[in-house]
């Protein structure tokens, strides 16, 4: 039997599912069913979903998840988290009420710049193309008036437009460099739009401008995209106490508040000095971070291509946070670029993210920025916290445990009692199905 197809997005959605079924599962009648069970109640809400991309068939569920005790800049908020891995929603809570009894959290924006490229090549003299380029700019800048004129009603627009040279590295290549303001909306259709009109009016204006040689008038544009990396849409979040404020913590791992406090700094250190440390150390960050921006319907793609980006920006991959301890007093901090959104795109249409916008009291991108920073923080600070003292297999094994006896199909009273039982012996997999079936 074929398993290909053509015009597969032409069928219905239940022709899809049936399609699959025969082609590729055993039981067809039972994976119909199946993928027909994770549809919306409402059919108005799933023909928005299913309008989010082509193709789809079901709807894949992932936990929608509350943090609750986040004291940030003084302000009480309920953090929305979608994360399917157990225990990070428990270690995001932990640390909250951790920081809410030491003042909370704080962070500010220091800076919203988006970016664009126009790549082109030009095959003239160099030094020309930068002679002329004041003219090429206020033509491109005429060329999108009507684009940019909501966007500069709400305060945002266009900032610069840069050429730069790349001509000693690749021949004849060029590009322009578009810095944006996009207030409170990520803003990638706005920028791409801008870039595309910039790239046809590059175009006009080679073939029209007077001053111009005949030698002069071919250019070639090769692509007109956003960029992800975006080092000036910043974020710095941190925590601050005197180390004293650790001594119950540290009393309860058998060590002292000075020595808790180092060993978690030297810990911070290490992500700074190895790759390898500091990857694992800034996934512990986007557990936190990624949960948000999927919660509020922003693009956990971009922002993690970003964050690693910027965290490779000196030449060598390091730690995003840092952590100072001197003179009695413990620091910790994360500096973070988040091209966020709180209007257009996702977020005005999932029922959830919109949800999600409400329960953190419909803020503005600026302050949703601060929010996830914080969340990547006290991530960050619940999971170095754990590996400093007890190791993560102990807050991680509980929750594994769960989840290992929903798969073994166990009662609730099994569950209490495995709960119980576990908590004095190591969870397995085989450990947890040997104890229900002595139970059985
Ligand atoms: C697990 O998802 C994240 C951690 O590995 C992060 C870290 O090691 O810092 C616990």
């Amino acid at each position: 039997m074929t398993k290909t197809i053509n015009g597969f997005s032409k069928l219905s959605k239940q022709e899809k599912i049936n399609w699959l079924g025969e082609h590729f599962t055993a039981e067809p009648h039972a994976f119909s069913n199946e993928i027909s069970a994770w549809q919306h109640p409402d059919a108005q809400v799933q023909r928005v979903l299913d309008g989010f991309t082509e193709n789809a068939i079901a709807n894949f569920v992932l936990p929608y998840s509350i943090a609750p005790n986040f004291l940030i800049n003084g302000k009480t908020y309920a953090i929305p988290m979608v994360i399917e891995e157990s225990s990070v929603v428990a270690a995001a809570s932990s640390a909250a009420k951790f920081w809410q009894e030491r003042g909370g959290f704080h962070a500010e924006v220091l800076g919203t710049v988006k970016l664009g490229q126009v790549h082109f090549r030009w095959f003239g003299a160099p030094a020309r193309l930068h002679q002329i380029f004041p003219d090429i700019r206020s033509r491109l800048l005429d060329s999108c008036a009507d684009l940019v004129v909501n966007m500069e009603k709400r305060g945002g627009g266009i900032l610069d437009i840069t050429l730069l040279d790349f001509e000693h590295v690749e021949p004849d290549y060029y590009q322009l460099r578009v810095s944006f303001e996009t207030c409170d909306s990520m803003g990638a259709n706005f920028v791409n739009s801008v870039l595309e009109r910039f790239a046809a009016t590059l175009e006009d204006f080679f073939t029209d401008y007077s001053k111009l040689s005949d030698a002069e008038r071919d250019v070639e544009v090769i692509m007109s995209i956003l960029s992800n990396y975006t080092p000036d849409c910043l974020v710095r979040a941190w925590v601050e106490c005197p180390i004293s404020s650790f001594s119950d913590l540290a009393r309860s791992q058998g060590m002292d508040a000075v020595t808790l406090a180092e060993r978690f700094a030297l810990a911070v250190r290490i992500a700074q000095i190895d790759p390898y440390r500091a990857t694992t150390h800034n996934k512990g960050i986007y557990n936190g971070i990624d949960a948000v921006v999927l919660a509020t319907g922003n693009d956990f793609r971009a922002i993690e291509a970003c964050g690693h980006t910027y965290a490779g920006r000196d030449g060598q991959y390091r730690s995003l946070s840092t952590c100072v301890v001197r003179d009695g007093m413990f620091r910790f901090e994360l500096e973070v670029p988040l091209a966020m959104g709180t209007v257009g795109g996702l977020t005005a249409l999932h029922p959830l993210a919109k949800r999600s916008l409400e329960i953190l009291g419909n803020p503005s991108a600026r302050e949703l920025m601060c929010i996830t920073a914080v969340v990547g923080l006290a991530q960050n600070f619940g999971a170095v916290r754990s590996l400093v003292t007890t190791g993560i297999q102990q807050g991680h094994m509980k929750m594994h445990l769960t989840n290992i006896l929903n798969h073994l199909g166990a009662s609730e009273e099994e569950a209490a009692a495995a709960q119980h039982i576990f908590q004095a012996q190591t969870v397995s997999f085989s450990s947890v199905r040997a104890f229900l079936e002595e139970r059985r």
